[in-house]
């Protein structure tokens, strides 16, 4: 039986007749941008996630970018974030004519490490954007302090963590503003493009909605040069139907973790470790070996799907060469990406074939000692 990687039509698959009779009702509303849809969409999110404002843009990408324009962000500042991470994280930083400046990251949660953060403060240092990799939190707490102290904006690129935790707060809920992204294999899907800024501050909230919009809060004065960056009626109404589904998807994909625990997977291979607090929602599931070549072959082999996130990190892409950096001044996102491996994980994953992944794993690596 071959496992995939993530399975995003299977989840969808018992209320499909009810998604078709969605796509209907707003064919036949003829309200396609902005308009009731959106509006419900954006008012259940920010109840869903406990903050003021939900600011729905027509990607992760573009919410990032937004965003940062939002605190200010933009020529001659410095914006800190990890170098293991999507690439859109540090693109929109450059995106906005900053420059990215990329801290290690934390072994245990893959998130930022703050003590590599507090070095890599400057006098230019305008924002700090920790990724809630992989469905697990940054370290909030700490982060806010230093952030706090340092007087700099906190963003939080959540686009992989929709319903995680930390001490019982949402992911999304802890920065000056946070983004999300509704790309058909996140947490929270929708079936298109589709993005969300989240905030409790109003002044970030008023001026996403007019850069969302091209500068303008009336379509006749425009303020601020914008962006085309809309999430459509279409995606908003699927977004609704499936937030009511989002917690017990996640729940799954935590009961399949604890599965491959309980099967024996850290025996060979080193599995994510989650800080105290924390509730991951396991976007990936990504463990660590030293084999991974044989690991991928095996999977290949036995027909489970094994992919490589993130196999380079951004402090030595070629687009990021004039930053100066060099392999090794990163330790612990170099052997990461090194290492890391993404394993099957997914809201419909059944028992036998997490038993399947295990063994397909264990025929391709030898057991740690
Ligand atoms: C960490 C992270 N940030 C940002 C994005 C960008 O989101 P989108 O693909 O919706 O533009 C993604 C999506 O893959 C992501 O994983």
């Amino acid at each position: 039986m071959a496992v995939p990687l993530m399975d995003p039509n299977a989840q969808i698959a018992p209320y499909m007749t009810e998604l078709e009779e969605i796509a209907t009702r707003v064919l036949r509303s003829g309200r396609f941008i902005f308009g009731p849809e959106v509006e419900g969409f954006e008012q259940e999110a920010a109840e869903y996630l406990g903050v003021k404002h939900a600011i729905g843009v027509a990607n992760g990408t573009d919410a990032l970018s937004i965003a940062l324009r939002c605190l200010g962000v933009g020529p001659g500042d410095e914006v800190i974030c990890p170098a293991y991470t999507f690439f859109a994280t540090p693109e929109t930083i450059s995106s906005v004519g900053a420059t990215p400046v990329f801290a290690d990251v934390d072994p245990a949660t893959s998130c930022l490490d703050v003590e590599d953060v507090r070095a890599k403060v400057t006098g230019n240092t305008r924002a700090i954007v920790p990724v809630h990799l992989f469905g697990q939190v940054a370290d909030m707490t700490a982060l806010s302090e230093l952030a706090t102290e340092r007087g700099l904006a906190v963003l939080e690129d959540a686009a992989q963590a929709w319903g995680a935790e930390q001490h019982g707060t949402k992911a999304g809920a802890f920065g000056d503003a946070a983004t999300f992204s509704f790309f058909p294999t996140k947490n929270l899907p929708c079936f298109g493009d589709g993005g969300l800024i989240a905030t409790n501050r109003d002044d970030v909230a008023e001026l996403a909605k007019m850069l969302r919009f091209h500068g303008s809060k009336d379509k006749q004065t425009f303020t601020h040069v914008g962006y085309n960056s809309r999430l459509d009626a279409l995606q908003a109404a699927f977004l609704r139907r499936n937030l009511r589904e989002v917690d017990a998807w996640n729940a799954h994909r935590r009961q399949v973790a604890e599965w491959y625990a309980d099967a024996g997977l850290g025996e060979l291979v080193e599995l994510p470790a989650v800080a105290d607090g924390n509730v991951p929602i396991w976007h990936l599931y990504v463990v660590r070996t030293e084999h991974r070549e044989q690991l991928m072959a095996a999977c290949k082999d036995a027909g489970v799907g094994a992919t490589i996130y993130y196999g380079d990190p951004h402090h030595t892409q070629p687009v990021y060469a004039d930053l100066g950096y060099a392999s090794g001044d990163l330790p612990v996102t170099e052997r990461l990406c090194a290492t890391g491996v993404a394993l099957p994980i997914f809201a419909t994953m059944t028992r036998a074939q997490v038993d399947e992944v295990v063994a397909a794993v264990r025929a391709g690596v030898p057991a740690r000692v």
